[in-house]
């Protein structure tokens, strides 16, 4: 018998129900069909050997083709990848998960060979990420391209593709979204005083930082309901080169203020491959859950490195309600039953994590089939 007995416990977040706290982690495998970064039946296979998960949450997924950063990841916003998109959820219900779409724009960390003719990718402001990006299987890793500062005209526009995209989740037969606060991307480039320098209203004070991504959060509540909606943060992420002065003030105030409009969950990146400040790690992320659970807002999901004892302990004291798992869900398409029986698990082929095609992708066994 497994003593996993909390993780394996049912939990309803916001207008969701999930059968289990194993939740599946945003991971880019780079594998959408080519051309027009479009989801197709071997992307909807290995969701669907995925879906006794509590929550599938995809792949980042690029809502405009300006907000695209790496060559092969999908999009939602042509008729085609919402159709895509559909055979996924589709081949999922079927199996009696859930699935959330997560809603990406890269903002910097882009190249101007993916952006539409060449164009020079945006960001709050004009500094260039000491980062990089794979931009084509000729080209392999570059070092990402120096932005433009977007001007303030232009931000009503970013709500909008988030909108847009919300929109075409729900036409796709999502269980609801989550939104990419995370990782250096375009709204957590606004959100951390590193890469935000901005003089108007956007840039300055913690409120004027986290505003925009609010905007965008509102407009996506309004497509699908606060019960449907996630929003994901690292908030001491070093990945792709950003950094805040005073992470616990930022994300404690972001947190407070995604309470307050009720989203069903926030998902912090608590580590990740050791691009996460190890210092306060602890007291920042009991500040983001408390911050965000007594203004309101539904349940917390830790991420990052996690085994599924570690979790376990976690959930059992307090410090998280499910945990998204992410390298142990590539090796292993059926975590809730391993974790059920203590394993075992697959091992996870690092060299096939990103493009290629069904192997090291769909082809890890169950366990019924070893
Ligand atoms: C990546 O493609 O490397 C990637 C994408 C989204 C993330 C993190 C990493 O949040």
């Amino acid at each position: 018998m497994s003593s996993h007995t909390n993780l394996l416990s049912t939990v309803s977040f916001g207008e969701i129900e999930s059968q289990n706290r194993v939740f599946m982690a945003p991971l880019t495998r780079s594998r959408s069909q080519q051309p027009g970064d479009v989801p197709w039946d071997l992307n909807a296979e290995y969701y669907r050997q995925r879906a006794s998960s509590g929550l599938i949450i995809t792949e980042a997924t690029q809502i405009s083709p300006q907000g695209k950063g790496y060559a092969f990841t999908p999009g939602i916003y042509t008729d085609e990848q919402i159709q895509g998109w559909k055979n996924v959820t589709d081949a999922v219900h079927e199996e009696g998960g859930k699935i959330f779409l997560q809603l990406w724009h890269v903002g910097r960390i882009s190249h101007t060979d993916l952006q539409p003719d060449g164009a020079t990718p945006v960001a709050p402001s004009a500094i260039r990420a000491e980062s990089q990006t794979y931009t084509s299987k000729e080209s392999g890793m570059v070092p990402v391209s120096e932005p433009r500062a977007l001007d303030a005209s232009e931000l009503p526009g970013i709500v909008e593709q988030f909108r847009v995209g919300a929109l075409n989740a729900k036409k796709a037969g999502f269980d609801g979204v989550e939104i990419h606060g995370a990782n250096g991307y375009l709204l957590d480039q606004f959100t951390r005083d590193g890469s935000n320098q901005r003089t108007d209203s956007y840039g300055g004070s913690v409120a004027n930082r986290i505003r925009l991504p609010l905007e965008v959060t509102r407009a996506v509540v309004e497509v699908f309901g606060a019960g449907r909606v996630g929003y994901r943060v690292s908030p001491l992420g070093l990945f792709n080169d950003i950094n805040d002065s005073n992470p616990a003030e930022t994300f404690g105030e972001l947190a407070t203020e995604l309470g307050k409009l009720k989203l069903a969950y926030i998902h912090a990146v608590e580590a990740f491959a050791g691009m996460v400040r190890d210092d306060e790690n602890e007291r920042v992320h009991t500040v983001v859950r408390e911050s965000f659970k007594n203004a309101g807002g539904g349940i917390y999901v830790g991420n990052g490195g996690l085994t599924p004892e570690d979790a376990e302990e976690r959930i059992s004291e307090g410090k998280t309600d499910a945990v998204a798992f992410g390298t142990l869900y590539i090796g292993n398409p059926d975590l809730p039953e391993r974790i059920a029986t203590d394993g075992p698990y697959n091992d996870a082929d690092q060299s096939t994590f990103y493009g290629g095609d069904a192997t090291g992708y769909t082809d890890y066994p169950a366990m019924e089939t070893v």
